[in-house]
């Protein structure tokens, strides 16, 4: 509809029209032609009215019930590490798809639940509208709200209160179980615990004073206990490595513990002699020799960076590209990584085996550990 047959609606005309009359208007003046415009249920309180009203419900009602579950799975289900064979490992393996699960059930039965309200209460609407363009008039502003507020009364749920009071129940549940998710770090504060052996502050290869601490190389077998010597490795070769305590000897499942810890992980390098190597303020002493050691955990996203490029010195991260340079101490030449691989100060022992001189003195792993430093 043209602005002239806009402006030919005064604002007295405007005030005389209650609602019904405005969404007329409002459609004429949009071109828009209103071929029905039936209620779903002309004559009220049937049967049928009643059934398709459960159904709704029914939704709704599901939609606040896998709601709940999810809360309570996220904060009360078992979530730890254990391996495979150990007691409780079946109950953990099912904590993240339990999550996925009701979350995934609460949005779909909240979704199912609009979906059928719409298809069953709001009228039935078939209209042929002409496309035009421009800024919305004054006119416009007030027929679109009458239509909206039209539709509103006419969808019925004003006065379907347990409808209403579902759809809020599920509504509320589904936002509830988003705030959960927002709030969780808060009442569980992953930086609260400094010395805890699951400390975010430290990694294992952190050691008391006069503990050592050996870089163990992993065999496939948790129970194996081989420690690594420099002449164990050629020029040019890379070993993974775990840190390992001499108490943990004896003790089947700290050994096996000791594997799996996320920062754990450390690659040794021997770099080929005379290779010359920018090293990194503060941590000119941390390398012994030709042998360099950093973690292995990718400044990234955390994926294993387990590509060695023995050629270029390059290590490779496989999961998105990135490339991080031994003779640059670590520090990421190509892709998204934007922090050095940590490194780990090495020595040697009385007795010709590698140990830790200490901790990292970087995060390790993705960069968004760092924000509380
Ligand atoms: S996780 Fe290594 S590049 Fe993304």
């Amino acid at each position: 509809m043209s602005e002239r047959r806009k402006d030919e609606v005064t604002a007295e005309q405007l005030d005389e029209m209650d609602r019904a009359d405005l969404v007329r208007l409002g459609t004429s003046l949009d071109d828009v032609e209103l071929v029905s415009y039936e209620e779903r249920w002309p004559v009220r309180g049937t049967q049928a009215e009643r059934r398709a009203e459960r159904r709704v419900l029914m939704w709704f009602l599901l939609s606040a019930v896998f709601g709940l579950a999810f809360v309570g799975v996220f904060l009360w289900w078992p979530w730890d590490y254990r391996a495979p064979g150990e007691a409780g490992y079946a109950l953990r393996v099912l904590y993240t798809p339990l999550v996925g699960l009701t979350f995934g059930l609460t949005a779909l039965c909240l979704m199912f639940g609009v979906i059928s309200y719409a298809k069953k209460f709001l009228p039935h609407e078939l209209a042929a509208q002409q496309r035009h363009s421009g800024s919305s008039s004054e006119v416009d502003r007030r027929t679109v709200a009458a239509e909206f507020a039209d539709a509103g009364e006419r969808s019925g749920l004003r006065r379907r209160t347990v409808l209403r009071r579902a759809l809020g129940l599920g509504g509320g549940v589904f936002g509830m179980g988003i705030g959960v998710l927002a709030i969780a770090p808060l009442v569980r504060d992953p930086w609260k615990d400094t010395e805890g052996p699951d400390s975010l502050w430290h990694t294992a290869w952190r050691s008391s004073p006069g503990e050592k601490v050996w870089l163990r190389v992993d065999t496939g077998e948790p129970e194996e206990v081989v420690l690594l010597r420099p002449e164990d490795m050629h020029a040019g070769g890379l070993v993974t490595v775990f840190p390992f305590r001499e108490e943990e000897r004896e003790h089947a499942e700290r050994l096996a513990a000791a594997l799996r810890r996320a920062d754990s992980a450390v690659l040794v390098f021997r770099l080929r002699p005379g290779t010359k190597v920018t090293t990194r303020p503060g941590q000119e002493e941390f390398n012994y020799g030709d042998f360099y050691a950093y973690s292995k955990v990718c400044t990234h996203l955390g994926c294993p960076v387990s590509l060695y490029q023995q050629r270029d010195n390059l290590l490779l991260c496989p999961c998105h590209q990135s490339q991080f340079s031994l003779v640059g101490n670590a520090r990421p030449v190509f892709g998204p990584a934007t922090r050095p691989l940590p490194q780990l100060p090495l020595d040697v022992d009385e007795d010709g085996y590698f140990v830790a001189r200490g901790d990292f003195v970087e995060a390790v792993g993705p960069a968004f550990w760092e924000l509380g430093t």
